[in-house]
Formats: C-alpha cells, structure tokens, sequence
C-alpha cells in the first residue's frame, strides 16, 4: 500500500503483480520513434487480467469488510469488468450478479459471453439503461443488499487502482526504467482508469505529463467534468480514511478526452482500430481487443501521423488481459 496510514482504514489485497512491465513500442511506427507501453494486460495473478484487477484489489476488502455476500454491477454484453469482479470475488467467497444491456454481438463478444456464463455470475439481460434502472429493486431485493458497483468498476474506491498505477509508473521513471512520457494514452470506458492516473500522476509530481483518454463508450457521460469529479471523490475518500495528501488542485488543462474513433457506438467495430489490432499484432506480438484498446491505439496512430501528440516519448497504456 503506497499510503501506510491508511493501513488500518482502507483494506488492499493483492491480485496481481506491480510494477506492470514498461517496454519501448519500437516496430508500431516509424514516424512514432518514441512510443512505450505500460502493460497491465497480464496484471492478474488469476481469472481475467487488464485494468479490472487493479481496480478490485482496493473494492473487494470493503465488500468483504462490510460483510456483503453479493456484488452487483452492470456492463454490456461483452463486459470485461464483470469477468473479473466475478472470478477475483469469487476466490474471497463473494457472488456476483451482473445487469447486461445490449452490445453488439460478433465472434469477440459471444466468447465473452460463453465465459461469464461459465463463471457463475447471475446473469440478466435487462437490454438497456432504462430498463437496468426499472429492474434495479427487484434485483437489489433478489441478492439481498448485494454492494452496488457503477460499470467498469469505477467508484472512487476503484479508482484508487489506477491512482496507484500511477505512482508506479513515476517509480519506474525514477529507477529510470523509461523517460517521462509527455502523454499518456488509454481508452476509456468508464472513467475509473483516467481518473486515477490523473490524481496518481498529480500525487508523484508529474504534472507535466499529459493524460489523453480515447473515449469508447457513449453509454456514460465521460466528459472532462465527470472525470475530474470522479477523480476528487476518491481524493475525498482517501483524506476521509486518514490520508495525508500533499496536494491538491488536479491540473485542469493535463486531461484530454477524445471522442474521434468511437465509431458508430459502444462496442460498434471502426476499420481503423482493426488495423490497429492488426497492426499491433504483427509488428508487436501486443493483442488488442476490439471494443476498447484497437480504438485507443488507432488514436496513438492517428494523433502520431498527423503530429498532434505533445513532443516527447508517448506511453500507451494497455488495458486488455485476456487469460
Ligand atoms: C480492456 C479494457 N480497456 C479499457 C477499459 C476502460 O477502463 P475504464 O472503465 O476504467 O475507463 C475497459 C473497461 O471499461 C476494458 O475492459
């Protein structure tokens, strides 16, 4: 734990291991000399890996500190975050309901689907939004006071997941395992991963670093303001258990949010973030998926050839970790 006065107020368990490895992209693009990658594709130590676990790693103590046997969240069709909540609360004996609203369907998403059938979550298909929302006191009563979690995993507790990997990432910057990257670029679909790498990057010093989050989901308002105030909510909970936080005005102009290659929609398929995925597995071994980090690495190249990155070395972190 980075804040060992919170030791007594905030439970972490470990699922994964730090540092995620940093390497240099160096086959991705030619006009893109300095491209390096922030890996938490293999950050899990068991079920589903990505940027899921660290989130969990800070939510599943207080679901277990308040004694709730039952976790219920919400996602689309192919939710990554409901795999992993359902197989890492699985191992601390914590069921897991998910409320599914429609995506769409191809050979990606039915795999997933095939996976969360198999993990034992309580699956409904409430379709949409409004009906997710029609549902929610018949599933509340259904799971018996189940802990609630917003989709992706984003409340403020999760988002100390990300406000961590931050503080890693400037570890690794001073043991000189890569240089400070200029800008930051991750997908989002939540807002949880922005949001702590805001708050994580402003609590190391690194205030010069730009975040660029690629927005892929028009489900949630992901706009500058909702991912500032979500990032001050986990500020508030982190001086309400005890934290003694030097800062804190979060730097307004660092965070960027881009809505250019969502395509047609939430889960909706773009060309350029399939050749994105090709291209990053041929040239780079580095496996991509289609919903979330093809769009985000389709930006990196899209920004990169058209020189709208800030000069310096550019990290792409990597959200997607398929086991
Ligand atoms: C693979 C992958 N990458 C990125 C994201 C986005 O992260 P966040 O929900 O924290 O914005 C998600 C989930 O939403 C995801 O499953």
């Amino acid at each position: 734990m980075r804040f060992p006065e919170l030791h007594d107020t905030l439970g972490r368990f470990t699922l994964g291991h730090g540092p995620s490895p940093v390497r240099l992209l160096s086959h991705l693009m030619s006009t893109l000399p300095s491209l390096w990658l922030k890996d938490d594709g293999n950050y899990g130590n068991g079920g589903w890996g990505g940027n899921k676990v660290r989130k969990l790693e800070w939510v599943l103590p207080e679901v277990t500190r308040q004694h709730r046997n039952a976790i219920l969240t919400f996602g689309g069709l192919g939710t990554n975050w409901g795999l992993a909540a359902t197989l890492y609360a699985r191992e601390v004996g914590v069921h897991t309901a998910l409320a599914l609203i429609d995506q769409p369907v191809d050979d990606h998403v039915e795999a997933q689907l095939d996976r969360l059938r198999t993990s034992g979550a309580d699956i409904s298909l409430t379709r949409s939004k409004a009906r997710t929302v029609a549902a929610m006191p018949y599933l509340y009563l259904r799971h018996r006071r189940p802990y609630l979690l917003p989709a992706g995993g984003s409340s403020p507790l999760g988002v100390l997941g990300y406000v961590e990997a931050g503080l890693e990432l400037a570890a690794q910057i001073h043991a000189g395992a890569m240089p400070a990257p200029s800008s930051v670029v991750t997908a989002v679909g939540s807002g949880g991963t922005v949001a702590g790498l805001h708050l994580g990057l402003t609590l190391a010093g690194l205030t010069d670093t730009q975040v660029i989050g690629i927005v892929v989901n028009d489900k949630l308002r992901l706009d500058h303001r909702a991912i500032t105030s979500l990032a001050r909510r986990a500020i508030r909970l982190l001086r309400s258990r005890g934290a003694n936080l030097p800062l804190t005005q979060l730097p307004a102009g660092r965070l960027t949010l881009l809505r250019d290659w969502l395509g047609a929609g939430y889960g909706y398929p773009t060309r350029k973030g399939t050749h994105a995925l090709q291209l990053a597995r041929d040239a780079e071994h580095l496996d991509l998926d289609p919903v979330y980090t093809a769009k985000a690495m389709a930006a990196v190249l899209d920004l990169a050839g058209s020189g709208r990155l800030p000069k310096g070395p550019t990290l792409y972190l990597h959200t997607y970790g398929p086991r």
